[in-house]
């Protein structure tokens, strides 16, 4: 290779060929064709930087050959300038609108032909290093978006952590409920034939399941006393306890009105507010019905639920799947949404498999290792 820049020269005249070589040759690489098809063949196996193609052919025009290049990835972005006898305005806008990069009526006069190609190389260069520095920028900005998303996922992580420790004993509530939630969710997008209203993109289908583990953010408003009383709670403290979707929907709310931009804040408020909403309308904090609660609360109640059921806490053993089940379909309808609750008896196997989920993260434990 020596460096010179390579011109395919497509011309069915033997004269006009030796023309354009006779010009050319003392800057570039000069490969002269006498028809489309032989160009075409060349370029099967070897690039041009640029191609001076004939308009009018007997077998493929120019405008065939010129098809055939940009239908090819790896030759679409030759620039080709076309050359022509025929000074034919309409052939030459034609030309232009196929993405012809130039066109240049015969007789060639040399200082015409030197500086339209000289300035197509030019232009193609700089659109190549453009598209080269597009494409670096591209990736640069992926990669911070993934570690943007990194970081959000660990803030997630960290708050959900937070409400857990306080009020958990169990351990692996939020991996669990993170777990049950996208089961239903996968579901859901993968059923062909769900009822109207419960379409869900990949994108709001995710956000459902980064933002379940948030239902109780709310609970960090709660005074210690009352969530952490280890007997029964008088009716007052229930009242005080029933407001932890109320303070997440505030916490997020305030970030809302600062970054409104993030539908993923929206399905996060959603959660905190409505995953004890009920489908009778027998719920709080608001007492909303049927598909007035939204779909991400919906989902998060029967992951909630599951979860509390077949977990032991303090004052209770764990229910069976069976006896959780048996619960949870009974509710159909009246606590739950009955076309989720179909989707949990139809993956029940799935629910139990991420019921046997611990967390092995032991709570508490800087506070016995600190040793000065
Ligand atoms: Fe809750």
């Amino acid at each position: 290779m020596t460096g010179k820049p390579v011109i395919l020269i497509v011309d069915d005249d033997p004269v006009q060929l030796n023309t354009v070589v006779s010009i050319l040759q003392k800057n570039y690489n000069c490969v002269p064709v006498s028809s489309g098809k032989t160009a075409l063949q060349f370029l099967e196996n070897r690039l041009a930087d640029l191609i001076l193609l004939d308009y009018n052919m007997p077998d493929m025009t120019g405008i065939d050959v010129l098809t055939a290049i940009q239908e090819t990835e790896h030759t679409a972005l030759i620039p080709v300038i076309f050359l022509t006898g025929v000074d034919d305005a309409e052939g030459e806008v034609s030309a232009l609108r196929m993405g012809a990069s130039d066109y240049i009526v015969k007789p060639i006069r040399p200082a015409v032909l030197l500086t339209r190609v000289k300035a197509q190389l030019e232009l193609s260069k700089s659109r190549m290093n453009m598209e080269y520095l597009i494409a670096e920028r591209t990736e640069e900005l992926w990669h911070a978006n993934e570690r943007l998303k990194k970081r959000e996922d660990s803030t997630l992580q960290l708050l959900a952590r937070i409400t857990d420790m306080r009020d958990e004993d169990t351990g692996g509530h939020i991996l669990r409920t993170t777990g049950y939630t996208e089961i239903i969710v996968k579901a859901l997008r993968e059923d062909p034939n769900h009822p109207e209203g419960y379409e869900l993109s990949e994108e709001e289908g995710q956000s459902i399941v980064k933002c379940a583990k948030l239902h109780d953010l709310g609970k960090i408003a709660i005074p210690d006393k009352i969530l952490l009383k280890p007997a029964k709670l008088t009716d007052e403290e229930f009242a005080v306890i029933k407001m932890h979707p109320v303070y997440g929907e505030r916490f997020f709310s305030d970030f809302i009105k600062s970054d409104s931009e993030d539908p993923f804040l929206e399905t996060a408020r959603e959660i905190t507010y409505s995953h004890h909403e009920k489908w009778n309308g027998t719920g709080y904090p608001l007492g909303l019905s049927g598909k007035n609660i939204p779909l991400s609360g919906r989902i998060v109640a029967i992951a909630d639920v599951y979860d509390a059921l077949v977990s032991e806490r303090p004052y209770k053993k764990p229910f069976s799947h069976e006896k959780a089940a048996e619960i949870i379909v009974s509710d159909s309808g009246r606590h739950f949404d009955p076309y989720l609750v179909d989707i949990f008896v139809a993956h029940q196997e799935e629910f139990i498999e991420v019921s046997k989920i611990k967390d092995n993260i032991p709570k508490y434990e800087f506070a016995h290792s600190m040793s000065y």
